[in-house]
């Protein structure tokens, strides 16, 4: 029999940055009887390392079967080629869950593929947008969609006004495919995202409210926002999901006893974790900058250097640094991590999902961030929320060793970083209990829920 309320086909843009949130909110959903059906590309299938999990998994394609994105002559052709193939495969899918006891009646997309909102409407389907970001950078791209924020500004350090949020901002905060010229394309694929929206049931943020007050209130205004994050396994919030034991769904290979194993020795609060997430790549010089930034803070680290940015370490760094200070790992499980009581600091690049994990289980933030929506990201975790420091760049956009020494120092040990660190474990509260009972984010999802069983 079908004890099921609804049918939720979700649709992640295929990066690891994408479908780790919309996997998360999936096994809430499942959670209150609603029926999961994720959908992603064959290739990207094919790439996963860790499959665990317990919602369902349906290929679609790209029309880049062999290799995804890599395959493609650009970003834009991508988008292009996954429009006309992806729309006629997810189509198919749609029909053939039809034919099961309990056929799709909603799809949730990435609005990087604002094409599921047709293919929703050709089905009948109720559709609700899925924005991984967080509201203030959706807020932005929504203002340039608009064409009141245009771009780019003539200098770097014009300042930005977004409508919704209290203050202005650099330009060298906004996301950085706004600034740069060459990025045109790339920029009206996100301005995109809007292009429909009006036609969407429900527009969901990877956020919560507490998070982004007041933005959240501007955006509620011209579309039907509920904000649903943090998007973490209920394993680390409220606990509330018993068959959430399991991460979900890696591109790579977590180095799990490794690492655990390691932090297991070193003292409370003493380790600084260093990623740069799945797609970020540095430059050698600011590799080598890094590298002796760690080692002259005196501090242990567990520093992600995935395989394809390893030969850029330099010299011996390992074999002279990883017995004495530090360890060195090409993927770990992130949230055992940052929840490890070891750790003392996360030096991140600021993607929103790692800066969202690290609000959530409150490690204060060391932000370096490198592209797209990062510089605002850290901006906020600077400014606003007040939960980390910013490592300038100098002129060459490189951040100096000594730069990175003293930021670790003042967010981990120092007096003025006391703010930070006592700021960080107030919201790791507020995250706990947006996602419990009652909270927030859990009522969001109710509503959400509600939405679906009132149109299945
Ligand atoms: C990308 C963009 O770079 C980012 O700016 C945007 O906000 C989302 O898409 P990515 O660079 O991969 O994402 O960073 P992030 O958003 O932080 O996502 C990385 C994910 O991988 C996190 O969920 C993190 O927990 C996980 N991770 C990272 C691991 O599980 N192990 C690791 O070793 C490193």
């Amino acid at each position: 029999m079908n004890t099921h309320k609804a049918h939720c086909l979700i649709l992640p843009f295929p990066g690891q940055g994408h479908i780790n949130p919309m996997l998360q909110f999936s096994k809430r959903l499942q959670s209150k009887r609603v029926k999961i059906t994720i959908a992603t590309t064959k290739h990207f299938l094919k790439t996963m390392q860790e499959l665990s999990t317990s919602v369902s998994i349906e290929a679609i394609s790209d029309g880049y079967d062999d290799g995804g994105f890599h395959q493609a002559e650009n970003f834009v052709a991508y988008i292009t080629r996954f429009k006309e193939v992806g729309s006629d495969t997810l189509s198919q899918l749609i029909k053939k869950l039809a034919n099961s006891d309990c056929p799709v009646n909603c799809i949730v997309y990435d609005p990087f593929l604002p094409w599921a909102v047709e293919v929703a409407k050709q089905f009948g389907l109720f559709s609700a947008a899925f924005f991984t970001q967080n509201c203030v950078v959706d807020n932005l791209y929504y203002h340039v969609h608009k064409g009141v924020i245009k771009l780019p500004p003539t200098q770097n350090d014009e300042e930005i006004l977004i409508p919704g949020f209290q203050s202005s901002i650099d330009a060298s905060d906004a996301p950085s495919f706004v600034i740069s010229p060459e990025a045109e394309r790339i920029v009206e694929m996100l301005a995109n995202q809007f292009s429909n929206l009006d036609k969407v049931d429900c527009v969901l943020i990877n956020s919560f409210y507490e998070l982004e007050k007041e933005v959240t209130d501007w955006m509620s205004k011209i579309y039907p926002i509920k904000t649903i994050g943090p998007t973490i396994p209920s394993m680390y919030l409220d606990k509330r999901l018993h068959d959430d034991k399991e991460y979900g769904l890696s591109v790579f290979k977590p180095m799990t006893n490794e690492c655990l194993n390691w932090l297991n020795h070193q003292p409370i609060n003493s380790v600084v974790y260093v990623s740069f997430g799945s797609i970020t790549k540095l430059g050698d010089e600011q590799m080598e900058e890094l590298a002796w930034g760690l080692k002259n803070s005196n501090k242990s680290f567990l520093w992600v250097v995935r395989s394809n940015e390893e030969s850029k370490l330099p010299n011996n760094f390992i074999e002279e640094l990883k017995v004495e200070k530090g360890l060195v790992v090409s993927w770990c499980p992130q949230l055992q991590v940052l929840e490890h009581e070891s750790i003392g600091c996360f030096l991140t690049h600021c993607g929103w999902n790692s800066t969202l994990e690290a609000i959530s289980l409150g490690v204060p933030m060391v932000a370096m961030p490198q592209w797209s929506d990062q510089p605002m990201n850290a901006k906020l975790v600077k400014d606003v929320w007040e939960v980390g420091v910013r490592a300038k760049q100098d002129e060459k956009g490189i951040v100096r060793r000594e730069v990175i020494e003293e930021c670790i120092k003042l967010v981990m040990e120092e007096d003025k970083g006391k703010l930070i660190r006592e700021n960080a474990k107030k919201w790791k509260e507020i995250a706990r209990n947006v996602v419990g009972e009652g909270g927030s984010s859990d009522k969001n999802i109710e509503e959400f829920v509600s939405k679906l069983v009132t149109i299945s």
